[in-house]
């Protein structure tokens, strides 16, 4: 006999800790946004931006280092054309110490952004973020919440694995934000969930800790965009305080996430 359709997503919610989904209906707080953000997005996404030039034929400028220029950055119409720029970066510590450059991945327009911290060693030995343990959590919290990775974009602080997987520090971070902000500009989410403390505090400039604010909308200006942010927990911490109550508060904070995209987008 097969299984149901709906049995590895009902699976998912309940190792996750939401278990009354299915079976026993319990009663689930109501989400409270208690510092609401303030904008709406408009229902009708802006017309995607010119079809980016063929990558072969761009050469960012560079400084004397390899680094890429501001001027290259801010100038990259497209994602291609911004990791072309900044893929040989080697503006702080962490560059040389790579293995791969950990741009970010997704669905170039997608309306939902995680950013998370930086690469451990499985993203730095494939290039991409969040593929380790970790990574699979966060594919299942994803998953909680009707989406697949591939309908999301995941991106980091840094975009090159720290030693012994510490925290970057705030000199690494800097040297890396232009490029997310850049990332975001040419992205536009509607609207961004961090993961844990370090991208809160480096994206968004909240430094209370993670606990406390977790589920708090806040909201971050890049450009001219004001975009509300959701703190929750870091998938390594949740992987590490396995309880119930972790599990369902990073369901509640994605859930709350996902609705404020689907209002956005009913206009
Ligand atoms: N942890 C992060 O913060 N980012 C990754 O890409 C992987 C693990």
């Amino acid at each position: 006999m097969t299984d149901h359709p709906l049995q590895a997503w009902r699976d998912t919610l309940e190792e996750l800790g939401v278990m009354g989904l299915v079976r026993e209906p319990v009663q689930v707080a109501p989400v409270v946004a208690t510092d609401p953000p303030p904008t709406r997005q408009p229902a009708v996404r802006p017309a995607p931006a010119p079809a980016p030039r063929p990558a072969a034929a761009y050469a960012p400028p560079t400084d004397p280092i390899g680094c890429p220029t501001a001027q290259a950055v801010a100038g990259a119409t497209s994602l291609q054309e911004l990791q072309l720029a900044i893929q040989g970066c080697l503006a702080c510590p962490l560059g040389p110490g790579r293995l791969k450059f950990v741009f970010g991945e997704g669905d170039p327009l997608a309306r939902l952004m995680f950013v998370g911290e930086g690469p451990g060693r499985d993203e730095d030995l494939q290039g991409r973020p969040f593929v380790g343990k970790a990574g699979e959590l966060l594919d299942k919290m994803i998953g909680a919440i009707g989406l697949k990775r591939e309908d999301v974009y995941i991106g980091n602080i840094v975009k090159c694995r720290p030693p012994d997987n510490r925290t970057p520090t705030p000199e690494e971070a800097r040297a890396c934000l232009g490029y997310l902000h850049r990332q975001i500009e040419l992205i536009r989410p509607t609207v961004i969930v961090t993961l844990g403390a370090t991208p809160l505090r480096e994206l968004v400039g909240v430094s209370e800790g993670i606990t406390r604010v977790r589920g708090q909308w806040k909201r971050v200006v890049v450009g001219n965009r004001e975009i509300p942010v959701m703190p929750t927990f870091h998938p390594a911490y949740v992987l590490r305080q396995y309880t119930q109550d972790v599990r369902r508060a990073v369901w509640e904070d994605l859930k709350a996430a996902k609705e404020w995209v689907d209002k956005a987008q009913e206009g």
